[in-house]
């Protein structure tokens, strides 16, 4: 029988425990200190860090409670040790040590990241050869190329200035819609033509090809639109915010299906995996499915519960790891904010 892992999630806002044995998951608990930061339109960091501690051992219990397990039945746990706030982090970096050496049980220190493309294995079974992960959310936009999702993991590319969702909570915000505006953009933008208003793609001319094929950049769309509205402001016109919210999710899809199908065909692989909390945008959603259905690529994208952060990405990286026979952590792995995304265990 494959071991029994626990795994934990604090990088941000969300403190995420998940049980997993092979590919099953046999519990997932979230708690999540989103509505303390509402009222400050962004993460206060010490807040997080706060919530973390008061979350954690209840959420611990919840999990075990929820799969019928006492924690001297897991075998081995998976904390994620980076990239995230160095002060969430430390949080659940310090439980997972406690965990492992009051247990006496191994600790595995693995990547956030590379846990948003490891949970869609507990959904949509283990992962071919090679495939490649779009990973976005409000803090992370990157493409991946996975040959192993435990061993072999290589950037090809990331944002340079906002991540995605980043991008549609400043326009969200731009719009006068409530935070985090990433949704309330999506809604909008249903509504809307996104044909009416041709923003700019980031990073997609040729001469960007050399250097940047793979890497986004969403803040100049941002700034058009935030001209693009101000002028129509000027000129006394009513904004018409649903043409904008298209046109402007149209303009961030496109660029995303672009560069992943390209870094699909160039790298010869024909899996894509999308995750991370920004996949639950609809436009994305679309984009991808129509575009890859015609180039021959199979779009996996796990239900939205696995896509934005929890435990369940962190023990489905774990139990991958343990699964090919790869050494623990040592128990005195510090947290690294910015931790590589070719470092999939510390
Ligand atoms: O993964 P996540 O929950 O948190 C992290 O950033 O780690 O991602 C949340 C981000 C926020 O920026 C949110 O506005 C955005 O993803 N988002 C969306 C949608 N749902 C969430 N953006 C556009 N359309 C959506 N449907
Ligand atoms: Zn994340």
């Amino acid at each position: 029988m494959d071991p029994l892992v626990l795994g934990l999630e604090s990088t941000c806002d969300e403190t995420g425990i998940a049980l997993v044995r092979g590919t099953t998951l046999l519990a997932d608990v979230v708690a999540s200190s989103m509505d303390e930061h509402a009222r400050f339109g962004g993460i206060i960091p010490e807040v997080a860090s706060r919530a973390h501690l008061d979350a954690l051992l209840p959420t611990l219990q919840a999990a075990l409670d929820q799969a019928g397990v006492t924690l001297t039945d897991v075998d081995a746990i998976a904390v994620a040790a980076g990239p995230g706030l160095v002060g969430s982090l430390t949080v659940g970096v310090a439980a997972a040590k406690a965990l492992s050496l009051g247990l006496g049980k191994p600790l595995y220190g693995v990547n956030h990241v590379i846990g948003h493309a490891a949970v869609d294995e507990l959904v949509h079974g283990e992962f071919p050869e090679r495939l490649m992960a779009l990973v976005v959310s409000g803090g992370h936009s990157s493409l991946l190329l996975v040959k192993d999702i435990a061993t072999d993991v290589t950037e090809l590319g990331h944002t340079l200035d906002d991540a995605a969702g980043e991008a549609f909570d400043k326009v969200g915000r731009l719009l006068g819609l409530p935070y985090p505006g990433g949704p309330h953009v999506d809604r909008l933008a249903r509504e809307g033509d996104p044909t009416a208003i041709p923003f700019p793609r980031g990073l997609s001319k040729p001469k960007d090809q050399a250097k940047h094929a793979y890497d986004f950049s969403f803040s100049g769309l941002k700034t058009a639109v935030a001209r693009w509205v101000e002028n129509c402001e000027a000129q006394g016109r009513e904004v018409p915010a649903a043409d904008v919210a298209a046109s402007f999710a149209a303009a961030v899809a496109d660029v995303l299906v672009t560069k992943t199908i390209a870094a699909c065909r160039e790298h010869d692989v024909d899996t894509l995996v999308i995750g991370g909390g920004f996949s639950a945008n609809s436009q994305l959603r679309d984009e991808a499915t129509r575009r890859c259905a015609e180039a021959g690529i199979t779009v996996r994208i796990p239900p939205i519960k696995y896509c934005t952060d929890n435990g369940a990405m962190i023990a489905a990286l774990g139990s991958a790891v343990v699964r090919r026979g790869m050494p623990p952590s040592d128990l005195g792995i510090g947290v690294d904010s910015s931790m590589p995304l070719e470092t999939v265990l510390v």
